[in-house]
Order: C-alpha cells, then structure tokens, then sequence
C-alpha cells in the first residue's frame, strides 16, 4: 500500500492542530515536517518548536526533512522534539558527519533517512543504502512548496528500487516535489512507496479525497 506524507509546509499552521487532524482522518500516513534553515536552501520554514507542539497534538508519525546545513548539530534536538523519522540531506555535510548525524539519531531510537537533491545521482546515497530506514529523492530544487514535478528524476527513482529489492532492503523510498494525482502514478511505477505532497493535499478542502486521488484509489 502506497503511503501518503502530506507536507505540512502547505497547511494554514496558524491551525496546525486541525490540519494535522483532518490529514489523519482523510488517512494519511505521514506528517511531512518541512524544515528549512535560509541556509541550505533560500528559505526558512519551522524547527524544533514546533515540532514539540505538534508533538503534543497528534500521535501521527512525523517525518521531519531537514534541509539545513551540517544537520549533525541539530538532529539529536529534533529527536528529542518527537520525531519518529530524522531525514539528513547528503549534500548538507562531508560524508563523515553524514554518518555521525545518522548514528546520533539512531542512538535516540528514532528511524533514519538521507534524501538526494535533484542533481544528486542515486550512487550518492549506496554508502547509506543498507543501513537507512528511507531514502528520499527530491523531484523539486528543495526549498519551496508549489513547484513543477521533475519527470527527468524517474530513472533515479527506478534505480534505488532496483537496488533496494536487489538487496533485500526494508528502506522506504519516498518522492517529494510536485506530486499530484497526475503525477503520482508516475512515482508509484518507478517504484515509489511514500509520496509526500504538500499543495495537492491542502490545496484542496476535501483532503481525504486529495488524498485518496494520490494514492490512486
Ligand atoms: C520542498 C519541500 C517539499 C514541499 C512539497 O522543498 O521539501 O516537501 O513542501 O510541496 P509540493 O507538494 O507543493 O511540491
Ligand atoms: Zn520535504
């Protein structure tokens, strides 16, 4: 069954709590949790805080995609914030402190993930592969909601599943970046299990139907 991980970047988070609950209801699978330092990318979002409060409103998964620079300062807060998965980028940091942000979220029991930018090649995430619970591949530059899905970026997708079923691996594969009902049949046929979408979902009032449109359902 494909999973679903709206991005919360797109909700109205002056009402975080109801987003949160109208995306469960509607039967999402994931809470995408979009943070952005100015830095890595040219834009800031939200951090540990309110990661901390959504903590406390919902006990949906969190998925939290850091798209900050040297991510091994930050990864233990965002753990100890109430993550369930902490996703690095493998570009933010030499391949040593990649390791080190993997091994410290690992030791806070929380799931791991490394997500490649689109010029990224898929060999960049093989040092991880084996030991990572997700591999996120992004169809857009990161750092805006909104964007024009990248089809060029299917090969890649193709080629981490290849590898994850060649190697018997339990890690998920997940798209972010443009997908919508149109979309991600694409995802899905590349070999795609986790789909996040940011505006097809909250761009809709009727979620669990945007939701359901994804999934192909
Ligand atoms: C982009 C973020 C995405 C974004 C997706 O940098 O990582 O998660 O919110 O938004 P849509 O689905 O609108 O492309
Ligand atoms: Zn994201």
């Amino acid at each position: 069954m494909i999973k679903v991980a709206p991005s919360i970047l797109a909700a109205d988070l002056a009402r975080l709590g109801r987003e949160v609950e109208e995306i469960r209801a509607g039967g999402a699978d994931y809470v995408h949790f979009d943070v952005m330092d100015g830095a890595f990318v040219p834009n800031i979002s939200m951090g540990v805080p309110v990661l901390a409060s959504l903590r406390k409103a919902t006990d949906m998964f969190l998925d939290a995609h850091l798209m900050v620079d040297r991510p091994v300062r930050y990864v233990e807060q965002f753990c100890k914030a109430g993550a369930d998965l902490v996703n690095v980028h493998v570009e933010a940091d030499s391949a040593e402190n990649i390791s080190a942000a993997l091994e410290k979220i690992r030791a806070k029991g929380v799931k791991t993930g490394i997500t490649l930018k689109p010029g990224t090649p898929a060999e960049a995430a093989l040092p991880w592969l084996d030991s990572v619970d997700l591999v996120l591949v992004m169809t857009v530059e990161p750092g805006f909601g909104g964007q024009r899905f990248m089809a060029d970026m299917l090969p890649k997708i193709r080629t981490l599943r290849g590898w994850i079923e060649e190697r018997g691996l339990a890690c998920e594969l997940e798209v972010d970046g443009g997908v919508d009902a149109e979309t991600a049949p694409l995802c899905i046929e590349a070999g795609a299990d986790v789909l996040v979408a940011g505006s097809a979902v909250f761009g809709l009032a009727d979620r669990a139907a945007a939701i359901r449109a994804i999934r192909g359902e």
